[in-house]
């Protein structure tokens, strides 16, 4: 599934959207270069899932947890510094096994073998400064239903 997505605000949006969809389990990989609006994203997701607590770029700690209101978390994961993922794989594999717990990583490339193969992949495309093409797709049950519920 293909969206054009014209603004920060926008892109933010998409995230509260998705986020409404969501009940826990679920993976989300964020792929694009730096400054696609991953992190924007993200931002929205946790907003839609009214978690107060400002995201931010977890690129020190490689990985932040918020709480929702409805029990649901939000574990946040960027590998963008890291080389080798070491202990964290272990620890993301974990998290991602949490049935309350959403995952969104970035720069998950050097985890590909812990994420799940049912998992919605979210690739994002800068084509200007503000104009982003978001391409969605799907691997499994699970994430056929945000899929679904989009539609
Ligand atoms: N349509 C848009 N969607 C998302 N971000 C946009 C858009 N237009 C402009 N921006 C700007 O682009 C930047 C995106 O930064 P963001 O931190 O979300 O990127 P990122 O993909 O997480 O990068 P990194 O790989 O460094 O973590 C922000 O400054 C945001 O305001
Ligand atoms: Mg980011």
């Amino acid at each position: 599934m293909n969206f054009q997505i014209t603004a920060d605000t926008e892109m933010h949006a998409f995230g509260v959207r998705i986020a409404r969809l969501l009940t826990g389990g679920e993976v989300i990989e964020l792929r694009g270069d730096v400054g696609a609006g991953k992190t924007t994203f993200t931002k929205g997701l946790a907003a839609g899932l009214g978690i107060d607590e400002t995201v931010q770029s977890p690129s020190f700690t490689i990985s932040r947890v918020y709480d929702a209101p409805s029990g649901l978390h939000l574990a946040h994961y960027d590998f963008y510094r890291l080389h080798d993922a070491g202990i964290m794989a272990d620890e993301l594999n974990e998290t991602i096994q949490g049935s309350s717990t959403v995952t969104v990583i970035e720069w998950a490339d050097i985890v590909d073998g812990v994420l799940p193969v049912d998992r919605v992949t979210i690739t994002i495309a800068a084509t200007s400064e503000t104009d982003r093409r978001v391409v969605l797709s799907t691997g499994g049950e699970k994430s056929n239903k945000i899929l679904e519920g989009l539609a």
